[in-house]
């Protein structure tokens, strides 16, 4: 028999979702390529909605008693989310976006933990297979919701410090195991014990509740700065709720773009784990950086500060520069003003390039993105492994909010949290210039023997204002810019 037209619209448009959405994340992995990427995605889900709109009209008439109702329902919540969503995304600060990641990932579990409600509650879920589904859908989403929710807290230093119980670990384990066998208790009751229908709300509330408590006991113990890991890890949990949830609703778009959501997530929490040389298990389960503090003590020689305008004249008269941003960048929001000196060094005949440490800042990216908004030509950013034998050959490193990215104790302490992180090699260049604004420590808390070696001088000030004055410097040289 052949198929409806909206079933057969429905499919199609999920197809084209599907390749949108692969198509935009390939494009996604280059700065060049990465603004179209990021549209094309966005018309894919576009085009998801769309097949998820087709789908309501591919059900029998007698299941879609209040199809324009719902509809209409439906249409006001993409309206309302859509401009809360666009006005939010062209508001928020640059430091700010962790949080605000955070929290839609959150609505995403959230969303997916609300459509398993309904089919719950409503009985539509049917059979063993679609009820397991379902379940796992929901607590997976319902964990990823109140997971975020505490990492935005975080973030947003609501709550200030990792809050732990003695016997953590036996409280979560004891929750989450409650959680898995009133699951299952729901299937058997479910599909045996169907003529007792009034016990479910409550055990499907109940269970709920308790999923909700795991995601909330999960996150509570780790640090504030370890959240970009953890909410990358909500994120695969939410593309993995979706999906199931797509499954259970039969809708193909969903179920590709949880897909793609799930894996996109688990890939990031690897890659950004491996780029901080620790496992995804130290991270949900240490508190990192209390352990195994390297003492100040311990490291010879001294800071030895110098003015921004004494920095910016021996960067004018150097062959060549590499600037290595840090988090401290991005708060001070000073990329404008770095691009504007490095276009003036640049036009004095100065070789200058940007060096981008994988987890430089507080999120993937976010260096990358931070030049790319001050306009720096993307040949002038060079990953780590690919600018890292340049240091030594390099007249000065220009170290500006950065500080465990280029800390030598991730190459040579092996009491160091970080030992065996790969570092951008700034203390190998002959001269390095640290832009900070005092003795404040870096996301692992320990100090830095770069800031005190031979070779170093310390650059006092917020990086915005430093940086105002070493432009001003290098201009009152007024010297020729070179042929
Ligand atoms: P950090 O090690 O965090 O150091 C930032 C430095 O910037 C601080 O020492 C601070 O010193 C300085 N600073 C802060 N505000 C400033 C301002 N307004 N002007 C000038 N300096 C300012 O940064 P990093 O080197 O970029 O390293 C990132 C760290 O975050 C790594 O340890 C990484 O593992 C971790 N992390 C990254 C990610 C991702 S995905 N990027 C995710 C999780 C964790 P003062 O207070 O003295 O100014």
């Amino acid at each position: 028999m052949l198929a409806s037209l909206p079933s057969l619209a429905n499919g199609l448009a999920g197809l084209v979702a599907a390749f949108l959405f692969l198509f935009g994340l390939l494009r996604m992995s280059s700065p060049v390529t990465a603004p179209s990427g990021i549209r094309l995605a966005g018309v894919g889900m576009a085009v998801a909605v769309l097949a998820s709109f087709l789908y309501a009209f591919d059900v029998s008439a007698a299941a879609r008693p209040h199809l324009w109702v719902n509809i209409g329902l439906a249409a006001l919540a993409l309206g309302l989310g859509g401009g809360v969503a666009w006005w939010s995304g062209r508001t928020v600060a640059m430091t700010a976006m962790p949080q605000m990641v955070a929290l839609y990932n959150g609505m995403g579990g959230g969303a997916a933990a609300a459509i398993a409600a309904v089919e719950l509650l409503g009985g539509k879920a049917q059979g063993a297979t679609a009820l397991a589904a379902t379940l796992a859908g929901a607590l997976i989403g319902a964990v990823s919701l109140s997971g975020s929710v505490v990492a935005w807290a975080k973030l947003d230093g609501v709550i200030q410090r990792p809050l732990r119980l003695k016997g953590q670990q036996v409280l979560n384990g004891l929750v989450m195991l409650l959680t898995l066998a009133l699951g299952v208790y729901i299937v058997l009751v479910a599909l045996v014990l169907a003529s007792a229908p009034l016990s479910l709300p409550v055990l499907i509330g109940i269970f709920f509740g308790c999923a909700l408590v795991v995601g909330v006991l999960m996150t509570l113990p780790i640090g504030g700065a370890d959240m970009p890991v953890v909410i990358s890890i909500y994120n695969a949990f939410t593309g993995l709720a979706v999906a199931l949830e797509g499954y259970v609703l039969r809708n193909p778009a969903l179920m590709i773009a949880g897909m793609v959501v799930g894996a996109a997530g688990l890939l990031l929490t690897l890659l950004m784990a491996r780029a901080m040389n620790r496992s995804v298990g130290n991270v949900v389960f240490t508190n990192f950086g209390t352990v195994s503090k390297r003492r100040k003590s311990a490291i010879k020689g001294e800071l030895k500060p110098m003015s921004p305008g004494d920095a910016g004249i021996a960067m004018r008269y150097a062959r060549s520069v590499i600037v290595v941003p840090g988090y401290g960048l991005a708060v001070a929001q000073g990329q404008q003003k770095l691009y504007e000196l490095v276009e003036l060094l640049q036009a004095g005949g100065v070789s200058v390039r940007f060096a981008v440490h994988p987890v430089a800042g507080r999120m993937p990216g976010q260096m990358d993105v931070l030049l790319a908004e001050a306009g720096v030509p993307y040949d002038q950013i060079f990953q780590l492994e690919d600018i890292n034998d340049a240091f030594a050959d390099t007249d000065v490193a220009l170290v500006i909010g950065a500080n465990d990215v280029v800390n030598p104790a991730a190459r040579n302490d092996k009491s160091s949290p970080i030992f065996g992180m790969p570092i951008l090699d700034a203390d190998r260049a002959k001269q390095v210039f640290v832009v900070k604004r005092g003795e404040g420590k870096g996301y692992a808390g320990i100090p830095n023997a770069l800031f005190y070696g031979g070779n170093c001088h310390m650059v006092y000030g917020d990086a915005q204002a430093v940086l105002v004055k070493m432009t001003e410097a290098v201009k009152s040289l007024g010297l020729p810019a070179a042929a």
